[in-house]
């Protein structure tokens, strides 16, 4: 419970300051702006809930609180009692008539001012930036996706199980591995828990895991981080056909939530929400070949085998108003862990979903190789050491069959859903190629 005094004013949120009109009422918040005509002084509060006018005259407060009033810069901190108003022109519809005033904290200059800052500045001081409105609506978007994500694994009956980050071998390339010391061994952080969700989902049938992956990759682009987090959904006896659905129904589920809820974080970061609306199940679906054929014919220099650039995901998916799923990549394109398509052995039993909008791939995922001759031929291709995937290779000893699973990527989704162009907007504290701190 806040700690309120008995009697006094109850402490309130300001999104629920408007329940208690008439009523007195404490808030805690931080200054964004004051001023003043003399007489009256203004005073805007936000507490992270919403923004709240404040307005106080010379006699409503003590001489020493009208006093400290006139000198409040942009971000100090302060508690306030008074009595909530109706104001229509207000955001919020309320207005605070102040009768108590405290400074708790008086903050110097403060650094971000209304005027046009440079990314790399406002990067600089991204744990201040985060106070920006448009900042605060992106972390809560963010959240709710992830809650979204959550809730809808448990309805389906998938159970979280977290995967380790500290791991012993590679699980999608030795290329963008994070090397570390792990005592006297050498370890490596976690690219994605996919493998252990493997072995996860042979106890529990299915599961998922959501957290951290670390690529160390020489990427300087709009889309890649180097920490970023993903949920990743494990499910024995699915095969790749069943895996689509379920995809269909998390980003359904999950923009649906998202419009629902954030309604006015949308609006704050100004997202063309009919965009959104426009999303309509069933996804279109088109095969490695269709896509390369697309490509070419499309002017661009693709050659059939290899993996699709940026350039080449936009011009795919800006096709279609709904998410695209893109199926059988070429195994060579692929992780060591992919099921070959029986109709086609150089391909595999792989699919990604593009996302519209030019905001290219969110999810990556297949149905999982099942035979263990076939497997460790894999692993020795790669040029990935047997010994550290022996206990992957006990899956296939052990019970083996059929499954599959996907990782969906909390930024990417979350720059599609928000529309952001760059996903340094996307973690509150983004690592990427040349920024570590704050
Ligand atoms: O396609 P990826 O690399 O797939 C895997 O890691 C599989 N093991 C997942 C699985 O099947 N369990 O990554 C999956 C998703 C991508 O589609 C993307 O959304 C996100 O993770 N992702 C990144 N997001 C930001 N920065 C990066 N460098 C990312 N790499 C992958
Ligand atoms: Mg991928």
């Amino acid at each position: 419970m806040p700690e309120t005094v008995p009697g006094a004013a109850p402490w309130v949120r300001i999104r629920d300051a408007a329940r208690h009109v008439g009523g007195p009422v404490e808030v805690r918040g931080w200054v964004t702006h004051r001023r003043s005509s003399g007489k009256v002084q203004f005073l805007v509060l936000r507490d992270g809930s919403g923004l709240l006018q404040c307005v106080a005259g010379a006699r409503d407060l003590p001489a020493e609180q009208w006093e400290a009033f006139g000198t409040l810069t942009q971000e100090s901190a302060v508690r306030v009692r008074g009595n909530v108003k109706t104001d229509a022109r207000q955001v919020g519809g309320v207005e605070l008539a102040l009768t108590h005033l405290e400074v708790v904290s008086l903050a110097p200059e403060y650094p971000i001012t209304p005027k046009e800052h440079g990314v790399d500045f406002l990067m600089d001081h991204r744990h201040l930036w985060l106070r920006a409105p448009r900042q605060q609506a992106i972390l809560r978007i963010r959240g709710e996706i992830v809650a979204a994500f959550r809730d809808f694994m448990a309805a389906e009956g998938f159970v979280l199980v977290d995967a380790p980050i500290f791991t012993p071998n590679a699980c999608e390339g030795t290329t963008t591995l994070f090397e570390t010391r792990y005592f006297d061994e050498r370890a490596y952080l976690s690219q994605s828990g996919q493998l252990y969700m493997e072995a996860a989902a042979m106890a529990l049938g299915r599961v998922y895991c959501l957290g951290p992956a670390f690529r160390a990759e020489k990427s300087k682009t709009r889309r890649h981080l180097i920490e970023f987090w993903m949920m990743e959904p494990e499910w024995a006896w699915a095969t790749l056909e069943d895996l689509l659905p379920l995809e269909e129904r998390l980003l359904l589920t999950t923009i649906a939530r998202v419009l629902d809820r954030c309604r006015e974080d949308l609006k704050q970061v100004e997202r063309d929400t009919s965009k959104l609306e426009a999303v309509k199940a069933p996804f279109p679906r088109l095969h490695y070949d269709e896509a390369a054929r697309l490509l070419r014919e499309a002017g661009h220099a693709f050659e059939w085998g290899s993996d699709f650039g940026a350039p080449d995901e936009t011009l795919l998916s800006s096709r279609h108003d709904s998410p695209l799923f893109v199926t059988n990549y070429p195994a060579a394109v692929k992780a060591f862990y992919m099921e070959p398509d029986p109709a086609d052995p150089r391909l595999s039993l792989s699919c990604d979903c593009l996302a519209p909008e030019g905001y290219g791939e969110i999810i990556g995922g297949g149905q999982r190789m099942a035979d263990l001759a076939l497997l460790e031929r894999r692993i020795e291709e790669h040029g990935l050491p047997q010994q550290a995937f022996e206990w992957y290779k006990d899956l296939r000893r052990y019970g083996s069959v059929p499954h599959a699973g996907f990782g969906i990527g909390v930024e990417r989704t979350l720059c599609w859903i928000a529309g952001l162009e760059h996903v340094r907007e996307s973690a509150a504290f983004a690592r990427m190629l040349y920024r570590l701190a704050p």
